[in-house]
């Protein structure tokens, strides 16, 4: 098979590596090729680098012809939205990412809350307002119960949501969106809505359109510091399965969200092959919707994907050839997964790069196999004499895999593996996973 993932980040590095996966398990020798756009220098020990703008439509279309690709696999929203499921649909190439109309949901709010308000899916109560509508937004803000969810419309790379606690704060937040226009085009509309108190995780549910099937449900950590204090950044690590979403929580979110949302985008011919990530707020028992994204979390992936047993490309062919149902139900591992982000200091704000990283060679196929670690690159690029250098702010994904449903021992060997790497300002949270430690105690 040949596919071609779009992205470069740490969790196509995690996509890649699962998909070459395949090559282990079948007793006749089987090839996989894949190719990566624009990938990073960890991702090319997997895949061949391809050099090509994954939001570039028509040379991705292109590429995937002149390549004969069997299935393209896109990482990030970017490529969703600007259409890329659709120009590869009309040439008959499969694709595992839902079509623009459907990718709506990730790319924009507005549309995301009255797409659920339609077809009564839990979320938080909201008003959309545009540009033109600031009086009666700012009015609006008179009189809403704080604290209050403002966020902008379009796709603003995480940064779009502001927390209110004071009509205040949401005026202030209104001028910087309306009147300074820090989030561009993206905040030519705001969703103002009822602030949701509970813990959040998440559900993935991988789709052909019509039968679904889940991953593991994972929870992210979204703050820079430990403890969830301090800035949002894009996520310092993940772990799965996540404790809080209890079979209870499963059934409920699968009745309520999953498959209402999946009936309401048939009912309205949005094509939808890929995975819906339902990011949640759970509170008094029940889940509502934070958000929908309309691809693999990051790093969200880096956990849920290591804990599939079995072909993930023939389940990603699958979900796009629209015969998911043939492979059903999707088998996991009892284990669980823990992945620890090491970023640049001042990372999500400004940082260096071009830092020099040691410690990597010590991570051979090897110790993949006998102890479950593995380290996905999200930022790295080689030097001339072929050391790994950073690139980026999220660095490396340090990932472990326990081989028992033990998350106390599977964090604890992440870390162990953290601390054979170093890099100048090397920062990561040293947290991960604690949460759900705390959740185990409590039930
Ligand atoms: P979003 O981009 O919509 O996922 O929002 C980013 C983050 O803001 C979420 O992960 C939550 O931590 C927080 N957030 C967004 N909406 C709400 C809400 N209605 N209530 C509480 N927290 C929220
Ligand atoms: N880690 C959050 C996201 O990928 O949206």
């Amino acid at each position: 098979m040949r596919i071609l993932v779009l992205g470069g980040g740490a969790r196509e590095h995690a996509i890649c590596w699962k998909l070459k996966q395949r090559d282990r398990l079948y007793e006749q020798p089987i090839e996989t090729k894949i190719f990566c756009a624009p990938g990073n220098a960890g991702i090319a020990q997997v895949a061949e680098i391809v050099e090509l703008i994954p939001t570039d439509v028509k040379a991705v279309v292109g590429f995937a012809m002149r390549e004969r690709i069997d299935l393209v696999v896109v990482g990030p929203e970017g490529p969703l939205a600007a259409g890329v499921a659709d120009a590869l649909d009309k040439e008959r190439i499969p694709v595992f990412g839902p079509r623009r109309t459907a990718a709506l949901l990730e790319s924009s709010k507005a549309f995301a809350k009255e797409f659920m308000q339609r077809h009564e899916i839990p979320t938080a109560r909201y008003a959309v307002f545009s540009f033109e509508e600031q009086i009666e937004c700012r009015a609006f803000l008179r009189h809403v119960n704080y604290p209050a969810v403002i966020k902008a419309d379009g796709l603003a790379a995480g940064k779009g949501v502001v927390i209110c606690e004071t009509e205040a704060e949401g005026t202030h937040a209104l001028d910087e969106i309306f009147t300074h226009r820090i989030f561009g085009e993206a905040g030519a509309r705001v969703v103002i809505e009822e602030y949701m108190e509970g813990e959040e995780a998440s559900v993935f549910a991988v789709t052909d359109g019509i039968d679904y099937g889940l991953l593991a449900t994972a929870q992210d950590h979204k703050r820079i510091l430990d403890g969830d204090r301090g800035k949002n950044t894009g996520g310092m690590g993940a772990y799965a399965p996540a404790p809080i979403v209890t079979e209870a929580i499963l059934e409920q979110v699968r009745r309520e969200i999953i498959e209402p949302t999946l009936k309401g985008l048939r009912d309205e011919g949005r094509m939808y092959r890929g995975v819906l990530y339902c990011g949640l707020m759970i509170g008094e028992g029940r889940a509502r919707v934070v958000e929908f994204n309309v691809r693999f979390g990051d790093p969200e992936a880096e956990v849920v994907l290591p804990l599939i047993d079995g072909d993930a490309a023939e389940l990603f062919l699958a979900c796009a050839e629209g015969r998911l149902a043939e492979t059903l139900p999707i088998k996991q591992f009892p284990a669980s997964a823990v992945t620890v982000v090491m970023a640049s200091q001042g990372y999500p704000e400004s940082y260096q790069t071009g830092e020099a990283i040691s410690g990597l060679e010590a991570f051979t196929p090897n110790r993949e196999i006998e102890e479950g670690i593995v380290v996905f690159h999200g930022a790295t690029k080689l030097d001339e004499r072929g050391r790994f250098l950073t690139s980026g702010g999220r660095v490396l994904a340090v990932t472990a895999v326990g081989f028992r449903d033990d998350l106390r021992e599977t964090i604890a060997q992440a870390y162990n593996a953290v601390s054979e790497i170093s890099f100048n300002g090397a920062y990561y949270r040293s947290d991960i996973g604690k949460k759900a430690l705390k959740a185990m105690a409590a039930a």
